[in-house]
């Protein structure tokens, strides 16, 4: 580990030997949480699709941009962001307590090393408050369960599932585990979406996660404008739809490349 920080101590040994999303995702959003494993399997598949790390980027922008809008503008105080990832610049509660001090988060995730570094996430304001929990998206029941130590599930709550379901393969699982929390929560709650697609970036989009399902974990799938709009059954999408999350309502100047990214970025409130 000569150019990174070691991501924890708390590893497992095959972890580190096995290339991990959560670490890679780090890696190409600039972090150090990373192994060498993690490197080399991110600079193949930036080889392969040299546009991975501004979608990565482009994410996480959409993240700052939908989260604002839900807190400046649509007044939600409760965020569920599954599939949270490592801390990294602006995670959902800085951006969020930055608006509204008294904000309430609760985060989950399943990757080891994110568990080891969940402290750096707990470090809200002391109006708000912050929560992690340790759980597997294909369990909504534990997270509903587990996120109502923290979240009013009788008032609004965003629910952020960025790049996550595209870790859950079967289509219809991941349509079961949206519609299991989207119950759960009331009228005015919001789906956050993020999701890689192969309708966008060409040809080398599915070359690239046959890679990375061959060599890295979890593995990956991409899905289409019509598989996303199912996600967003019963649910109003705000303006402007389903478009790479680079174009979801773009700030001016932009602050980031609105060029278009072979990852959908989408907002449903419940009515
Ligand atoms: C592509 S990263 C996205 C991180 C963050 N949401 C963002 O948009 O920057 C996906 C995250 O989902 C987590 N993840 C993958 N499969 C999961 C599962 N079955 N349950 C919970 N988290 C999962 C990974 O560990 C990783 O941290």
């Amino acid at each position: 580990m000569s150019e990174h920080n070691s991501p924890s101590s708390g590893v497992g040994e095959r972890a580190t030997t096995v290339a991990h999303n959560a670490r890679v995702w780090n890696y190409w959003l600039g972090g150090k949480n990373y192994y060498p494993v993690d490197k080399e399997i991110g600079d193949h598949v930036l080889s392969m699709f040299p546009t991975i790390v501004e979608a990565a980027r482009a994410d996480r922008a959409f993240l700052r941009r939908a989260v604002t809008h839900l807190t400046e503008t649509a007044g939600i105080r409760q965020f569920l962001d599954i599939g949270t990832g490592l801390p990294t610049v602006d995670n959902t509660h800085e951006v969020a307590q930055r608006i509204a001090p008294e904000s309430r988060i609760v985060y989950v995730d399943n990757d080891p090393t994110v568990l080891v570094h969940a402290r750096a996430l707990l470090t809200g304001s002391p109006e708000g408050a912050t929560d992690y929990i340790d759980a597997d998206a294909h369990e909504p029941e534990a997270i509903v369960q587990g996120a109502a130590r923290t979240l009013d599930f009788d008032r609004p709550v965003a629910v952020m599932m960025l790049g996550i379901l595209n870790f859950v393969l079967d289509t219809d699982t991941a349509k079961g585990i949206v519609r299991r929390i989207m119950d759960a929560v009331p009228s005015g709650s919001y789906l956050v979406l993020t999701h890689p697609t192969l309708e966008i970036g060409g040809e080398g989009g599915a070359a690239m996660m046959r890679f990375w399902n061959e060599n890295a974990k979890p593995p990956i799938t991409g899905r289409d404008s019509a598989q996303i709009a199912d996600f967003f059954e019963g649910l109003q999408m705000l303006e402007p739809g389903i478009v790479p999350c680079s174009q979801w309502r773009p700030e001016q100047p932009a602050d980031v490349s609105e060029r278009e990214v072979a990852e959908f970025g989408v907002v449903g409130r419940k009515p």
